[in-house]
């Protein structure tokens, strides 16, 4: 965030006219949540979606990790493997995952890549892509064969209409699918247990993107994918550059480090985590994002999110020219298309984003699509209803700009 952050007014101001009445939403703040944050109170974070935020509890774990590293150079590094082996059971415990089945990675890109690597491929074979996915995890699908984009209308109104489309796309050479947990752009659940269970049971192998998942979802490893990576840094509460990849049994002598370590002779986990002389403290420290997850008490902090971002996409629906997105659970972010003409392309929608954000100090999501891009909005504990409020005041006057 690089652009000059102008100081906001009041909620109801801005070039969106006067003041309006708006639906009630969540009365207030998460109790104590603002408070663990150290986010400029200036701007309206209202995309936790894309990089997470960490809370200063867990800064401070991993501040106190990085000074003991600087203190004892040698005695921080050979006792990494341990260390990492306990983080990684506190971790499989939070997730109801099998400690052995799962691996500090940096983040999902990294965990598509490790993924794909280990699926065995013949020449001919092919993987399926969703046009929701994410673009770094598709590109590592490309990278390993050719990809069947299957077009999934935003609007489809239900999981069974998802899955319905996805199994249609399927070909004869199909031999992975590449799916969303919740997708980025449109907030959809796409990788549903059930699509899952019909794909394995045509013989198809489930890579599951769960960047999103972890912290939002009450159950991320639902549905037995065989690969599955998601990021703890996003609603996980973790310090950034902190994921997971899960790996089903039968594929784990198959995962190979993407650059060779010398933990390579031990396997999965630990020759994935293995990075020689880099920075472990995010890992090692990742636990107590989940720890004060547990401590707020998960569920509450699920349901606050969710009715926030519902909130706010209730306030946006108002607006003219913005449709809303199905949505079939209760998650933290929601979606709604934009006018044609507004963000269409990734250059427009990246320059419209960075004008709300250097205008109103309001950081938002706006997401490219042909014919009309959209635009997110995430909730989570630090975020009041009156931002959103406050954001559906200013809209407008961008909206007319379309
Ligand atoms: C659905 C999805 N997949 C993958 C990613 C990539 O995550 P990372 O930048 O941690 O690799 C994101 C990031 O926002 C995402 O939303």
């Amino acid at each position: 965030m690089t652009e000059p952050i102008r100081p906001t007014g009041p909620a109801h101001e801005g070039p969106g006219g006067p003041a309006r009445a708006f639906p009630a939403g969540p009365a207030h703040a998460f109790p104590g949540g603002p408070a663990l944050f150290h986010l400029d109170p200036r701007v309206a974070h209202l995309n936790h979606g894309s990089f997470g935020a960490v809370p200063i509890p867990v800064q401070e774990a991993q501040a106190a990790l990085r000074a003991e590293l600087h203190a004892d150079p040698d005695a921080f590094f050979i006792a990494v493997p341990e260390r990492l082996a306990e983080a990684r059971t506190r971790i499989a415990s939070h997730l109801g995952a099998d400690p052995d089945g799962i691996a500090f990675i940096a983040n999902a890109t990294e965990g598509a890549n490790l993924a794909l690597d280990a699926v065995p491929l013949a020449d001919g074979d092919e993987i399926l892509v969703t046009d929701h996915g994410y673009g770094t995890v598709v590109a590592a699908a490309a990278r390993r064969a050719p990809v069947t984009t299957v077009a999934l209308d935003p609007h489809l109104p239900d999981e069974d209409a998802v899955r319905e489309t996805v199994l249609a796309a399927l070909t004869p050479r199909t031999r992975v699918a590449v799916l969303d947990h919740v997708s980025s752009p449109t907030a959809r659940t796409i990788a549903s247990p059930r699509l899952l269970a019909d794909l394995r049971e045509r013989g198809v192998t489930t890579v599951v993107d769960g960047a999103h998942a972890v912290g939002m979802l009450a159950d991320p490893l639902a549905g037995g994918a065989d690969f599955w990576f998601g990021n703890l840094h996003k609603w996980g509460y973790a310090p950034s550059g902190s994921a997971v990849l899960a790996v089903a049994p039968q594929h784990r002598h198959r995962i190979r480090a993407l650059v060779p370590s010398w933990e390579d002779q031990h396997g999965f986990p630990r020759s994935v985590e293995n990075r020689a002389t880099a920075d472990y403290t995010g890992w090692l420290a990742a636990p107590e994002g989940l720890d004060l997850l547990e401590r707020l008490d998960a569920a509450k902090v699920r349901a606050h999110n969710s009715a926030l971002a519902a909130h706010g996409a209730a306030l946006l629906a108002e607006l003219p020219g913005l449709t809303p997105l199905p949505h079939g659970e209760a998650l933290a972010m929601r979606t709604l298309r934009l006018p044609a003409g507004l963000a269409d392309t990734p250059d427009r929608a990246r320059e419209l984003r960075e004008l709300i954000a250097a205008e109103q100090g309001i950081r938002v999501l706006i997401w490219p699509w042909p014919g009309g891009g959209g635009i997110r909005v995430c909730g989570q504990i630090y975020n009041r209803p009156e931002e959103y409020e406050r954001l559906a005041a200013v809209l407008p006057s961008y909206l007319s700009r379309a």
